[in-house]
């Protein structure tokens, strides 16, 4: 059966600044968060860090060429927050600003939408230090002056942005389990507090951004969806496991979609519940114009019958150990628009890590991934049918457009469809990437 998508559907592929940059020290950059986190005994794999990463800093041109052979209509990337504010807020680094202008003009000229996240993760280290992370209120308009700054000048490129890359994780990994930047243990009331700040940082960006930039900007957030999966598709355990969803995703997708905390969840967790002022609720609810779900895969599948069971136990895994389990990207999307709200969606994230290797065949360095080829097919047949299903599906993102700095993982996971050599910095397209390549030109497979 062929899948052909909708004309216009937006074919992307996705990286974070401080996963590819490098060129810490480069343009009058500020130390960020994760340049310090890393440095910190055993917080990333071998002490690994950012400083050199892909190198795409200078090497940003050689990049965006091989997006355009690739044939992706749109690339999203993070904007450094230490490269643009060194001290946070203030003074604007022209030099580092500079970067963005170049990049984004490099991206217009090769017929390459930009798509720009203000925050994935890194910011200035000595904002988080002051601040102590997300616990602080006062960050959320610190952060709202850097993203209106953000949309003033370079919104007249471009258009489309997302606040913040996934809350959740820089809460629970960040505040929680303590093994991302800032590395905080939070209690369940500091916790929801944090959670609540960073929500109000997205409201108040939004905001920040409307005002500042041009009137047909199309601003959203990103959120790593926590899927949840039906075992059959009888009503009952649909119904399961949109109950699940619901749980697992309301604290942060409620707030921003519909304006209002869960009411029985908040009742769950009483007295561990954050303090709300007025007027915070309006603005982490006000409308925006598209959202974007990040999904690797489904964490529970749900029945009726069975209850709740982990994924894990019985689907095979990638090198990440995440189960591989394609109807994820069908049933979050249908979720998020029967439960929250019909907005439009975009997958701004989805792939695997594969243990990739490049290989001389007849003095050609092919690296054959035919594992992630497999798994985007598959993956790919779920967004299909939402877009079938007439569900308000506009685009799909692989992560990544190379392999890179994997966080706490360091730089063994590689999640590219174009191969990096850590040693020479050489990149090689991956079979995976060709694959890619056709499904854009086909609009389909
Ligand atoms: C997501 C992050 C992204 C990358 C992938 C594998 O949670 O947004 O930066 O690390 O996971």
């Amino acid at each position: 059966m062929r899948h052909e998508f909708p004309e216009g559907f937006l074919w992307g592929a996705a990286t974070a600044a401080y996963q590819i940059e490098g060129a810490v020290d480069q343009d009058g950059r500020a130390p960020a968060n994760w340049d310090v986190f890393a440095r910190l005994p055993g917080r990333t794999r071998n002490g690994e860090s950012g400083m050199v990463a892909c190198d795409h800093y200078n090497r940003y041109r050689e990049d965006v060429a091989l997006m355009k052979q690739i044939g992706l209509k749109a690339y999203r990337f993070s904007i450094a927050w230490p490269r643009v504010l060194p001290e946070g807020s203030g003074t604007v680094n022209e030099r580092g600003l500079d970067f963005y202008n170049r990049l984004v003009d490099e991206l217009l000229e090769n017929g390459i939408k930009p798509v720009a996240t203000c925050f994935h993760w890194d910011m200035p280290y000595s904002l988080e230090k002051k601040h102590n992370g997300w616990t602080s209120r006062d960050l959320a308009d610190v952060f709202a002056e850097y993203c209106g700054l953000l949309a003033e000048r370079l919104g007249d490129r471009v258009k489309m942005w997302a606040t913040i890359n996934e809350p959740e994780v820089v809460l629970h990994a960040g505040h929680k389990a303590g093994v991302h930047a800032p590395g905080l243990k939070l209690g369940p009331q500091e916790y929801r507090q944090a959670s609540h700040h960073l929500l109000l940082a997205h409201g108040k960006a939004l905001q920040a951004m409307r005002d500042s930039g041009p009137s047909d900007l199309r601003i959203g957030i990103v959120h790593n969806s926590a899927s949840v999966s039906p075992l059959t598709e009888s009503e009952e355990d649909i119904s399961a496991a949109r109950q699940e969803f619901y749980r697992r995703n309301a604290w942060i997708v409620e707030p921003l979609l519909k304006g209002t905390y869960p009411q029985e969840l908040w009742k769950e967790e009483e007295p561990d519940v954050p303090e709300v002022r007025d007027g915070d609720l309006e603005l982490i609810g006000a409308p925006i114009d598209f959202f974007g779900i990040n999904v690797y895969f489904s964490g529970l599948c749900v029945s009726k019958r069975y209850g709740a069971r982990e994924y894990e136990e019985w689907f095979p895994r990638t090198q990440m150990t995440w189960p591989i389990t394609p109807d994820a990207l069908y049933w979050t999307v249908r979720f998020n628009s029967e439960l929250f709200r019909d907005c439009d969606m975009y997958i701004t994230e989805n792939g695997c890590a594969c243990p990739d290797q490049v290989k001389d065949i007849n003095g050609e360095a092919v690296v054959e991934d035919y594992a992630r080829v497999q798994f985007l097919r598959e993956y790919l047949k779920g967004v299909h049918r939402a877009t079938e299903e007439g569900l308000p599906l506009r685009g799909y993102f692989v992560w990544s457009l190379m392999d890179n700095f994997e966080w706490a993982g360091g730089y063994k996971y590689r999640f590219g469809i174009v191969h990096v050599n850590y040693e020479t910095l050489e990149r090689t397209l991956k079979e995976s990437g060709k694959y890619y390549s056709r499904i854009i030109a086909n609009n389909g497979f």
